[in-house]
């Protein structure tokens, strides 16, 4: 049971609004978080309550989708405050500080896990966000982000025991799936997985 689906904060039609907010704020960014990363983590989280039994604030979950990565680190400016983009947001929209916490909460536990930890005791609304991030990462999409963010980044393409973006697929991306709080988003890793491991067995028999 959410702890959340009783405050009535997060009234239909926020996410849209977060969503446009979230345009702008990405509209730089030509990879790895451009808004159809933005669209496609709702489309995700959207599966999953379409799926999964628990009760869930719906809109929360959208609106947290929409605003995941607004104060990603990689887009802060130095001097930024902390969620100065999530705060702007909510001040243009008429939400208190107690909703920009809630917002914050679940957007900071996407942010943190996302380093590689899993904490079950987090809210049903940030493991969905969560998930639906994390899936992203992975399958054909998530090979095209991986190469993009690590051609940005000047690293090679290949390369075990290097720092390239094949690496990063061992070191972080096939160890996601055991990360993922739901089934549903464990069922459609595992196919996302298998597809990048025919890729990677391809790469190896073109490359050697
Ligand atoms: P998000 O904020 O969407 O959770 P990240 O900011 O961690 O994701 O990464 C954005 C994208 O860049 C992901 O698809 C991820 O796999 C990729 N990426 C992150 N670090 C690396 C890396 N060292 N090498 C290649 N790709 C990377
Ligand atoms: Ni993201």
């Amino acid at each position: 049971m959410s702890k959340f689906d009783k405050t009535d904060i997060f009234s239909d039609g926020l996410a849209e609004k977060a969503l446009v907010f979230a345009e702008h704020i990405h509209a730089q960014d030509s990879g790895g978080h451009d808004l159809s990363h933005i669209r496609r983590v709702l489309k995700n989280a959207e599966h999953i309550m379409s799926v999964e039994k628990f009760t869930v604030d719906k809109e929360l979950v959208r609106v947290c989708c929409a605003l995941h990565d607004v104060d990603d680190r990689k887009l802060k400016k130095v001097g930024d405050p902390p969620y100065k983009n999530v705060m702007t947001f909510c001040a243009e929209n008429g939400l208190d500080g107690v909703a920009a916490d809630i917002i914050i909460g679940i957007i900071d536990k996407v942010s943190f896990t996302s380093n590689g930890s899993r904490d079950d005791s987090i809210c049903a609304e940030a493991k969905i966000v969560q998930d639906a991030d994390r899936l992203d990462a992975l399958g054909a999409v998530g090979i095209a982000r991986a190469f993009a963010y690590g051609g940005s980044k000047g690293r090679r393409m290949f390369g075990r025991g290097s720092d390239s973006t094949v690496e990063h697929f061992y070191n972080k991306l096939f160890l996601l799936p055991g990360l993922m709080y739901t089934e549903t988003a464990k069922t459609v890793a595992a196919d996302r997985v298998a597809f990048m491991k025919e890729f990677l067995a391809m790469i190896e028999k073109e490359t050697t």
